[in-house]
């Protein structure tokens, strides 16, 4: 038996999706760590929520690109007196560009944020989530369900998350450990910005769910302990329809797409 408090624990939660996964969190009635880099921005998403009436979160600075991130984290929430009952695993990036034109060391490091950082955080709490009978929401992509020439490394980052994180909700299930992957398409946030996307190049409009409507089905999802949620129904369709299609297909699709958005930023 512990006597820690137990949390939602967001990362991200400075910008995008992560903001709207802590105020739905919060609105839910759950007391929540926040982790980001941008301290005063979290401490800025801290304050509205105090301000609402729920308890205050706890500020989190952190760099989850660092190999020690899960272990940093984890003192914090015990000085605190709290531990995870949920982990939500949101802060991610992507780079557009050939991966053989892109910096590497830039490319790795979105594989230590994306791939390594979740990991770590998916397990390193294991415990504490099944003692409070919560789980993990990783936050993947429609783009996990496809090769993405254009964009190689952030697409095999989240073919990674929604791998793991499926295998994952079979493996936690028998111990009552919720665990869901929740594979957005595109949503206006500092993402495609921090890609390197200019405006109005992420998608195509019947595509896009704002943040809010993205965290609130995720939300949903990992209450009801599905394996995978992809939100809005033209989203389903494409997460469907890729199982049928050939990969030669759709590598030439996802290629030429890439190549028409580098033209068109370029002109
Ligand atoms: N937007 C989309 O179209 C879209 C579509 C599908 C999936 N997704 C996924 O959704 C997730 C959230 O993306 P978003 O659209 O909300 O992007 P965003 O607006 O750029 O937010 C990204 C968040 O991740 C945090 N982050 C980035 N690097 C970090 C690091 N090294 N250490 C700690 N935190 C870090 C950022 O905080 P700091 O910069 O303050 O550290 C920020 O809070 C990502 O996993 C992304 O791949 C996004």
């Amino acid at each position: 038996m512990s006597s820690l408090r137990p949390i939602a624990l967001v990362t991200g939660a400075s910008a995008g999706i992560g903001v709207a996964l802590a105020r739905v969190f919060a609105r839910h009635g759950h007391a929540l760590a926040i982790v980001a880099r941008r301290e005063e921005r979290l401490r800025e998403l801290a304050d509205e929520i105090a301000a609402s009436g729920a308890a205050r979160p706890l500020v989190i600075a952190a760099d989850l690109a660092r190999p020690d991130c899960a272990r940093a984290i984890g003192e914090a929430m015990a000085a605190a007196g709290v531990e995870p009952q949920y982990v939500i695993n949101n802060a991610g990036f992507g780079l557009v560009g050939t991966a053989a034109s892109r910096d590497r060391n830039e490319q790795l490091e979105m594989i230590d944020l994306n791939v390594r950082a979740l990991t770590d955080l998916s397990l390193a709490f294991v415990d504490s989530l099944a003692r409070h009978r919560g789980g993990v929401l990783n936050v993947g992509s429609v783009a996990g369900f496809l090769p993405g020439p254009g964009m190689a490394v952030y697409y095999a980052t989240k073919a990674y998350v929604l791998s793991f994180s499926e295998a994952l909700h079979s493996e936690l299930k028998p111990r009552g450990v919720r665990v869901t992957v929740l594979c957005p398409g595109p949503v206006p946030s500092e993402f495609a910005e921090r890609a390197g996307i200019k405006s109005g190049g992420l998608a195509p409009g019947m595509l896009t769910r704002s943040a809010e409507q993205v965290a609130e089905e995720g939300y949903r999802g990992l209450m009801q302990g599905r394996r995978v949620v992809v939100p809005g129904w033209p989203n389903k369709v494409v997460s469907l329809l890729v199982r049928f299609v050939p990969h030669s297909v759709l590598l030439r699709a996802v290629d030429r797409r890439q190549a028409r958005r580098r033209a068109a930023q370029a002109a």
